[in-house]
Formats: C-alpha cells, sequence, structure tokens
C-alpha cells in the first residue's frame, strides 16, 4: 500500500472510533446549526480533528482542506477530507455515513479512502493502482445503458434554487430504469458506484470533500465521472455524473437538455447552490 494511502486508512479508522462510540449514545451528542438544513455536531468535529491529527504528523507540509476546518496552507499536495459524511443520517441514528479522505497531487486526486465504521468496509484507491474494498477489487457494474439499472441521488435539501430542474432529471431517469436511491451519504453512493451496487449516480450542490475520494475509486474501478456537461469540474462546480462508461453517457445525454445554461456553461460561477 502506498505510504499515503496508509496514512490516509490509519486516520480514517481513528475518526470510525470517535463516530460509532459516539453513535452508541447519540442522545448527548451536542449539535449546531451551519444553515437551512446543515447541521454539524462534536462528532464531526471530533473525527476531523483526529484525522488532522494523522496526517499533520505524518506530512506537516501538506494543505488541508477540511469540512469543519477549512482551508490550510501548504506544499502542492492537499487532503480533502470530510471526516463524516451523512451527518444528518447520523444525528437520525440511520446507520449509512461514512469518512472520506483523499490527497490531491495539483490538480490530481492520488489516494481516496471511504470509510462505513458501521458495515467496516474500506474502500480504497491509488491513482493507476485500482479500487479494493477490504482487500477485495473492485470493478463497476457492467451495465450497458439505463434500462434495468439501479440509480444514486441526493434530493436537494439546503438550497432549493434549482428543484424543478432536479426534479425535470430525477422523472426522466425514473422512467428509464429500475430504480432511484438516496441513502444520504454522497461519499459512500460514490464507493458503492465502484463496487458496482449502483449504476450509476448524480448530485447537484456538492463539496469537493463530499466526491474527491469516491470519484478516484470510481475510476480506478473502470467507471466515469464528470461535471453536467461532461467536463473535468466536478470537485469546483460542485455537480456529479458518475457510474459504468455507458451509464455515465446516458445519464449526460438524459440529463442535458434539461438544465439551465448556469448549470451546464463551465464559465458560469462555480458551485452555484
Ligand atoms: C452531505 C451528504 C449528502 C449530500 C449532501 C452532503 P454531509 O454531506 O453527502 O448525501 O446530499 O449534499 O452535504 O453534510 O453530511 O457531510
Ligand atoms: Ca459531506
Ligand atoms: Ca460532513
Amino acid at each position: 500500500m502506498h505510504p499515503a494511502l496508509n496514512i490516509a486508512v490509519k486516520a480514517a479508522r481513528q475518526a470510525g472510533t470517535v463516530i460509532t462510540r459516539a453513535f452508541g449514545r447519540l442522545e448527548d451528542v451536542k449539535v449546531a446549526t451551519k444553515g437551512n438544513n446543515d447541521f454539524v455536531s462534536e462528532v464531526d468535529q471530533r473525527a476531523e480533528a483526529a484525522i488532522i491529527q494523522v496526517i499533520r504528523q505524518a506530512y506537516p507540509d501538506h494543505a488541508i482542506l477540511a469540512e469543519e476546518g477549512g482551508a490550510s496552507d501548504g506544499n502542492d499536495y492537499c487532503w480533502i477530507i470530510d471526516p463524516l459524511d451523512g451527518t444528518t443520517n447520523f444525528l437520525h441514528g440511520f446507520p449509512q455515513f461514512a469518512v472520506s479522505i483523499a490527497l490531491r497531487h495539483q490538480s490530481e486526486i492520488e489516494q481516496a479512502v471511504i470509510y462505513d465504521p458501521i458495515s467496516q468496509e474500506l474502500f480504497t484507491a491509488s491513482r493507476g493502482g485500482g479500487a479494493f474494498c477490504n482487500q477485495r477489487r473492485l470493478r463497476v457494474s457492467s451495465a450497458k445503458g439505463l434500462n434495468g439499472t439501479l440509480l444514486g441521488t441526493g434530493f436537494p435539501f439546503r438550497d432549493f434554487a434549482y428543484l424543478d430542474e432536479y426534479l425535470a432529471c430525477f422523472r426522466a431517469l425514473l422512467l428509464k430504469t429500475s430504480g432511484i436511491r438516496r441513502p444520504g451519504s454522497a461519499a459512500l453512493d460514490l464507493a458503492y458506484v465502484a463496487a458496482g451496487r449502483l449504476d450509476g449516480f448524480w448530485e447537484i450542490g456538492l463539496k469537493p470533500w463530499d466526491m474527491a475520494a469516491g470519484a478516484l475509486l470510481i475510476q480506478e474501478a473502470g467507471g466515469m465521472v464528470s461535471d453536467f456537461s461532461g467536463g473535468n469540474a466536478y470537485l469546483e462546480r460542485g455537480q456529479v455524473v458518475a457510474g459504468t462508461p455507458r451509464v455515465f453517457q446516458e445519464i449526460l445525454q438524459e440529463i442535458k437538455p434539461l438544465l439551465p445554461e448556469a448549470l451546464l456553461n463551465p464559465k458560469q460561477a462555480a458551485n452555484p447552490l
């Protein structure tokens, strides 16, 4: 295992311990509101502190972009961290959430870890080295088109500016597939695409830490990832389409005609939500 991936795994497992301990006594967890339907708990913060401590000890010169603590400067390497992806699920005792850690070098994601502390599934990928779940090599599903597929998505819940457009895409895809799921942790949803459990995924209004690790997992498992215009700016633009090569193409084909210019034109303001 690449040494940086090893550090990411160690950090993710420590965060996982913080999260599972607190999951057993949710009534004691202190919660604050960051914005509309956007919560942060002391568990998010403690899990993030545990991750950053492990990373800083190993790589004091690296930059960090973490959901709760924000950005701190460093060299060309940047750790992109979501200490608890799926906070709303966590706070409701709904056991679908994960730790997501990625290492970016310049513009490329090089290492990725997504850890589900409940199922203890550890998803890992290194650029060029494949994607794995607990040592088992991952491949995206063999789906050759939307017919018969199971897709994942995230419903808008913080900002409803593009709700009608989102629902139009939802309708179009619902009519072409076997079903759509909204599990509630974008990072884990992307890991499930890499694992072939979902054939494709799309969402708007995401942040880099929701997607960075999952995108590398999917690419290393033979899948495709892009923004809504088919370009590479998904981390900057907060929108993602992913899937097996054919499912990915067909999702894009279905949703592009339903989306406004503001969501398709890469020159428009980044991450409108
Ligand atoms: C959220 C989850 C959710 C997605 C949201 C994210 P958080 O992350 O990934 O699935 O729909 O957009 O913000 O806030 O629980 O870390
Ligand atoms: Ca998140
Ligand atoms: Ca989070």
